[in-house]
């Protein structure tokens, strides 16, 4: 099987495995259930929990790339619970208070179709359902515990929220060149580095290879995000799901602004190069090479 195909069926096996630990949309709060839900099940390339499985395999490196039922007991619920911040992340994004925008993942924006309230609700209520979804792992305590401290981390103000933080506070104003970098890391390295990381520690990976993971990992936030600024103006609605030129529609610095189109495109490739290299110095899964080496040129 090529790479794009093992990739677009890891995701659909992963978007299943992810929908099992959805809530039932019934009783009196259903409308909270459904809204929940909704961010979660419309598409999206679900590459944190698949680069979560990934970096498990690489760092249990036992030679197989298949897990067993107890293995997956242990990770699944963490490739599940990442998703479901990374989707509240997105829900809050897009509310009119942040980026104004009503198309996401091909559909109208949670608060598009469900009003503002009921997106903020959906959000906060996806981010702590994430933790409850966690908490199901069957990984030893230990393990479990420290990657529950580490999903909090990086997704609040230390990491995701941090940098969302910055970026509003700065949309319309001319940030720095390091501001605008930490932006990126926090933003959305930060979920990233979580992924790298959780995917290490629960193969029993040495701190010195998760710090390894998470310095790789920023590097590939980096150039996730840069590629992110590029496809705003590049790509088209149909390929992204979601409007494109919403950036300078909302009077932001991004990193086109100040290295440009060419230069941008060189930074992707030179963060995924420096990422490949500290992940080759862990251990060699080329499923994982390629899906990095794969964002380099992705289309949405
Ligand atoms: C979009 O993330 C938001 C950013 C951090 C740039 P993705 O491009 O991974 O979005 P989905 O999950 O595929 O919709
Ligand atoms: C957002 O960055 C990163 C998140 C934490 C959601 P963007 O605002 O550029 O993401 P998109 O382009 O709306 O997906
Ligand atoms: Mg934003
Ligand atoms: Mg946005
Ligand atoms: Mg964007």
């Amino acid at each position: 099987m090529n790479f794009k195909e093992e990739l677009k069926q890891l995701s659909a096996a992963v978007s299943g495995d992810i929908f099992m630990y959805l809530p039932e949309e019934e009783g009196f709060q259903k409308r909270i259930f459904e809204s929940c839900n909704y961010s979660v099940v419309n598409g999206g390339k679900r590459l944190r929990p698949i680069i979560i499985l990934s970096s498990y395999i690489l760092c249990r490196n036992s030679g197989t790339d298949t897990l067993s039922a107890k293995e997956m007991s242990a990770v699944l619920p963490f490739m599940a619970a990442m998703e479901m911040i990374h989707s509240s992340s997105l829900v809050h994004d897009d509310l009119p208070c942040m980026d104004n925008d009503t198309l996401r993942r091909g559909v109208p924006s949670t608060w598009a179709k469900y009003g503002e309230d009921f997106g903020t609700l959906a959000g906060d209520g996806l981010m702590l359902y994430a933790f409850e979804t966690a908490s199901k792992s069957a990984a030893a305590p230990e393990l479990k515990c420290r990657c529950i401290e580490l999903l909090a981390k990086k997704s609040g103000i230390y990491g995701m929220v941090g940098g969302q933080a910055v970026d509003v506070e700065l949309t319309g104003k001319r940030p720095e060149k390091e501001e605008l970098k930490f932006i990126y890391k926090n933003k959305t390295g930060a979920l990233i580095e979580g992924s790298f990381m959780i995917g290490a520690v629960l193969a029993g990976a040495s701190d010195e290879t998760v710090k390894k993971m998470e310095e790789a990992a920023g590097c590939i936030g980096m150039a996730f995000q840069i590629q992110d600024d590029i496809l705003d103006v590049t790509a088209t609605e149909e390929e992204l799901g979601k409007p494109i030129g919403s950036d300078s529609d909302n009077g932001k610095v991004t990193w086109l602004t100040y290295y440009g189109m060419e230069q941008s495109k060189e930074d992707v490739k030179k963060y995924t190069d420096k990422a490949l290299e500290i992940i080759r110095s862990i251990g060699h899964y080329e499923f994982l090479e390629e899906l990095l080496l794969s964002l380099i040129d992705r289309k949405s």
